[in-house]
């Protein structure tokens, strides 16, 4: 079957921004201990930062990550995780029933990341506390010195203000299962107040409202209305979260979650630029995806909770397979086509908690399948984002009734002349044959890289000791063909192609 892509170079959608290629380290399971810290572990640097892990946090290409939770910030308080390593308490995490004992913190994330070279962006408690912690917290982090809480961080030797610029106000605060969840009312009033005196800290950040915490919340919509209603004025972002399920294991409904992402994105802009009509404001809030990844086979109760209240207990490891990364795969195509609005996204998490990481405590680290597709359309999804006129075939789905086979973004890096065509075959059984129109581009291009992700067994994953089963591989039918690109895309196979 034959599908046809054609961008124009004069027609961009907008700029891509580094922050929609972000992730997540929360305070679970073994995200931080012995995710991304683990001191004793034979590539641990002096402060235990484990090094494989950092190696590859850098080449999956992250640009942004978030921290400390989730569902962990609503009942954090900061002040537990800085100063002497000694002194700091133990405390119960009533998020995952897990004891917590602070030996990382705020400091130690922020080193990690500049060790790492990815920015910090931190989330202020709203379930517990409110702004007066807030406020306390980002004096801390942010304010030079000659106050209380900025001289506290000098004297746990931090003589320079972090500058953390990206801030998110609390954590899925609709949701029953957070601590100190709250109505739309309470928590768009918290989230105004919060970001006030925040502002008034520092003039420079960027902040995000919490969203609902998924699409299905039964206030959805309503919620996001409200609060913006609230802190429209303070707000910068507001959070969208999902997670895809494969519910029925059949892939050709399993790909509906990449549909359905679309439409939520798509709706939330649309009631954001609602709250901004009512006052007749020209501003728009942007949206922060900062939690998103696929999360089914340990989204139970056993998964998430284990008896006795343990330290770093085995939590959410999702191990995932070839389809998985499809769906990630596609996901990312939907994130870059909706780069107007969705400027910071956060694959939820980074290792070994639903992670594209995966490490043992002690052993080695490998990347997981959905590794993939993210590390390349990091490394290849530069500068901006050109609209794409699509033709192609559609599938009839229960989810999706109308599904378009071919999903596809296109990406122009002016500053190398490098453009990235990242393209979805959603037919189990059918190869498509695929022509690329690139108009404005001139002739004579190259072809840089052409590489297709895809496995026979849709089942198939990365593991320790087979940690190269669902890698990309090249694909030798794409061609250049007058200005433009010709591809056959493998039936069930997310590609990249690079040219110049
Ligand atoms: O990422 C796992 C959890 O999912 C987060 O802590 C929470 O925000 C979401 O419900």
């Amino acid at each position: 079957i034959r599908a046809k892509i054609v961008v124009d170079r004069d027609f961009a959608l907008s700029d891509l921004d580094r922050r929609v290629f972000g992730a997540f380290v929360e305070h679970l399971g073994r995200c931080v201990y012995g995710g991304i810290f683990e001191p004793g572990h034979p590539t641990a640097d002096a402060k235990g930062f484990r090094g494989d892990v950092m190696e590859l946090t850098r080449e999956l290409g992250t640009s942004i990550i978030r921290y400390p939770g989730g569902n962990f910030m609503s009942g954090y308080n900061w002040e537990d995780g800085v100063g002497p390593v000694e002194a700091r308490p133990k405390k119960l995490d009533l998020a995952w029933f897990s004891t917590e004992p602070n030996t990382f913190g705020t400091n130690e994330f922020v080193d990690w990341c500049k060790a790492t070279g990815v920015e910090p962006m931190l989330g202020v408690n709203l379930g517990t506390r409110g702004p007066d912690e807030a406020r306390e917290y980002l004096e801390y982090c942010n304010h030079p010195s000659g106050s209380h809480f900025a001289d506290l961080r000098r004297s746990h030797g931090y003589e320079q203000p972090h500058d953390v610029k990206f801030w998110c106000l609390g954590n899925e605060m609709d949701g029953p299962w957070q601590i100190g969840a709250k109505t739309a009312q309470e928590y768009g009033r918290t989230a105004l107040e919060t970001a006030k005196v925040m502002r008034w800290i520092d003039p420079t950040l960027v902040l995000s409202a919490c969203g609902s915490s998924h699409r299905q919340m039964p206030t959805y919509g309503s919620w996001e209305y409200e609060v913006l209603d609230h802190c429209f004025d303070q707000a910068d972002f507001i959070s969208l979260h999902t997670y895809f399920a494969n519910k029925t294991d059949e892939i050709d409904e399993y790909f509906g979650v990449i549909d359905q992402m679309d439409s939520f994105i798509k709706e939330v802009v649309a009631i954001c630029d609602a709250v901004a009509a009512k006052r007749r404001s020209p501003k728009r809030i942007m949206l922060s995806f900062d939690e998103w990844n696929v999360w089914y086979k340990t989204h139970k109760i056993e998964h998430m909770r284990k008896p006795g209240w343990p330290e770093a207990p085995a939590l959410l490891e999702e191990i995932y397979n070839a389809e998985d990364a499809l769906i990630v795969g596609g996901a990312l195509i939907t994130l870059m086509n909706n780069a107007d609005r969705v400027k910071c996204a956060c694959l939820a998490q980074l290792v070994n908690v639903i992670g594209p990481i995966m490490t043992e405590t002690g052993g080695p680290a490998w990347r997981q399948s959905i590794f993939h597709p993210f590390a390349l359309s990091a490394k290849h999804g530069q500068g901006r984002v050109l609209q794409a006129k699509i033709d192609t075939p559609t599938m009839v789905t229960k989810a999706v009734p109308d599904m378009p086979v071919l999903l596809a973004a296109v990406t122009d890096d002016p500053a190398t002349g490098q453009t990235a065509i990242f393209a979805l075959n959603r037919s189990s059984s059918e190869s498509l044959d695929v022509e690329i129109g690139l108009r404005g581009f001139g002739p004579n291009r190259t072809l840089i890289e052409a590489l297709e992700l895809h496995h026979p067994n849709l089942k198939a994953s990365n593991t320790k000791s087979a940690p190269n089963t669902v890698v990309p591989r090249p694909n030798a039918d794409v061609t250049i063909e007058g200005d433009g690109l010709r591809a056959k895309l493998k039936p069930l196979s997310w590609n990249v192609i690079v040219t110049k």
